[in-house]
């Protein structure tokens, strides 16, 4: 199949059509649109191609632009970087992401943490979900970039505290203080300035300061020691952990509860989910995350002129634009991806090089390198959370983070399903 064809195979087992975020007001179409000289692009070959052409594009999301004027130093945080120096950082951190080194280094912390929060919900008899992915992922996280040296609970009560404030559009307009234009410019606003110091002072003195000073004695696998190695300044690895923080924990912690969201309400699925395999159970995973992306909106800039194209249509983009990409939109593209792309179909026909969550975790030179970690943490506490009768007492509170159309879960509140009573969950039992 050519990359443009369009898939003739339909889901052989539709599980529905309901999105459970979906943000006010956007439209699937047009498919390319310029609004005051901003570009707007939905169509999934358009985004990627965007996103794939390194040389072309440098980075403008996650308030790029204006956070690295506040920035000082010899290096550039991760997210910002591009070019060779972005390609140089991203192959020196690759083996800490690598699928045979997370399940060799991260798998028994994740079952370990999973079984203990697990059996928490079930002696209380249910739970407020959110609090616990936050507390799950900011673990998982903390171990591979290397914040290990302080209390978890106290880290993910500062970074609840970070993530909430005002920060900047990639257009220069600042978002109005506590109303829900809550960016997840996260990591840009922190590295900006934008956010209060004192709760960048509380990261860096309770849980960034003590991790260096830890691998300062003694080096170990992680993203900060080598930072240190890399000759980074305090500073400058503060703003890698704050990216870390918003890249890593928070995406995560949001996916978690959506996929539990999908999984408790259809037995089906679920049904086939805890019997599959482990191969399968991503499948299950990469495809509520391809209908439901934690970042809906990625943003580049052009540095020359750029030829997008999609079968016939071709557009001349000047360089020195700014490009806004639609990942929600890009993901349920129908030319790409038939006219059920908005059911949710494990076992979807895809256009060869399209991967089974899409663009779910970016694509190109920024693409995540944290996603197999967070599918398979997500698995890993799925498998013995969805084994416990349970089920939503109502539905959860969907907000959203406006610029990157990110979603919110909370008020994710689990109670044990009406007329049953518990069946003792066995971890151990569960598939790998
Ligand atoms: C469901 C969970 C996750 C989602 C949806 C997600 C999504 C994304 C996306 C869309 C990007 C690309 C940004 C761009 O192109 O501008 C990205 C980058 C990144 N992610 Fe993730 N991510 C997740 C989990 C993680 C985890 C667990 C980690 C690390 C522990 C992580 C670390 C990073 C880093 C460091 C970058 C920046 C890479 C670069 O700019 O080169 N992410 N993520």
């Amino acid at each position: 199949m050519s990359d443009d064809a369009r898939p003739e195979i339909r889901c052989p087992v539709p599980h529905g059509d309901r999105r459970r975020t979906a943000p006010p007001g956007e439209s699937a179409t047009p498919r390319v649109e310029v609004v005051d000289g901003v570009w707007h692009v939905r169509s999934l070959p358009m985004v990627r191609q965007v996103l794939r052409e390194a040389d072309a594009t440098v980075q403008a999301g996650f308030s790029a632009e204006t956070a690295s004027r506040g920035l000082t130093g010899d290096h550039v945080p991760v997210l910002y970087a591009d070019g060779p120096e972005h390609r140089r950082q991203r192959s020196a951190t690759a083996r800490f992401f690598t699928p045979a080194t997370v399940s060799r280094r991260y798998r028994d912390l994740m079952e370990e943490r999973a079984d203990e929060l697990v059996e928490r919900i079930r002696q209380d008899g249910g739970a407020e979900l959110s609090a616990i992915t936050l507390r799950y992922s900011v673990e998982v996280a903390a171990q591979v970039v290397g914040l290990t040296n302080s209390d978890i609970d106290g880290m993910s009560r500062r970074l609840e505290r970070f993530f909430s404030g005002p920060v900047m559009h990639p257009t220069g307009s600042s978002a109005s203080a506590g109303a829900p234009r809550r960016l997840a410019g996260r990591a840009g606003a922190v590295v900006g300035s934008l956010r209060p110091m004192w709760a960048m002072n509380a990261f860096r003195l309770r849980d960034v300061r003590p991790a260096i000073r830890a691998r300062r004695e003694q080096p170990r696998e992680d993203v900060v020691s080598h930072l240190l190695a890399e000759g980074y300044t305090d500073r400058e690895i503060l703003v890698e952990c704050v990216t870390y923080a918003a890249a890593g924990m928070a995406t995560t912690r949001e996916f978690i509860s959506v996929a539990a969201w999908h999984l408790f309400e259809d037995d089906r699925l679920r049904e086939e989910y805890l019997e599959a395999d482990e191969p399968a159970r991503h499948a299950v995973l990469h495809e509520i995350l391809r209908l439901e992306p934690v970042v809906g909106h990625l943003y580049r800039r052009t540095t020359q002129d750029l030829v997008l194209e999609d079968g016939d249509e071709r557009h001349e983009v000047p360089a020195g634009t700014l490009l806004d990409l639609y990942v929600r939109q890009a993901n349920a593209d129908e030319h790409a991806l038939g006219e059920d792309a908005r059911q949710l179909c494990p076992e979807r026909a895809r256009p060869r090089g399209v991967r089974p969550e899409v663009l779910s975790f970016g694509d190109g030179a920024h693409r995540c390198p944290g996603g197999f970690i967070a599918i398979q943490e997500t698995d890993i506490f799925l498998q013995r959370l969805l084994r416990l009768p349970l089920e939503f007492a109502r539905p959860p509170k969907v907000s959203w983070l406006e610029l990157i159309a990110a979603y919110e879960v909370r008020d994710v509140a689990l109670r044990v399903r009406a007329g049953q009573g518990w069946r003792t969950p066995s971890p151990a039992s569960t598939a790998r």
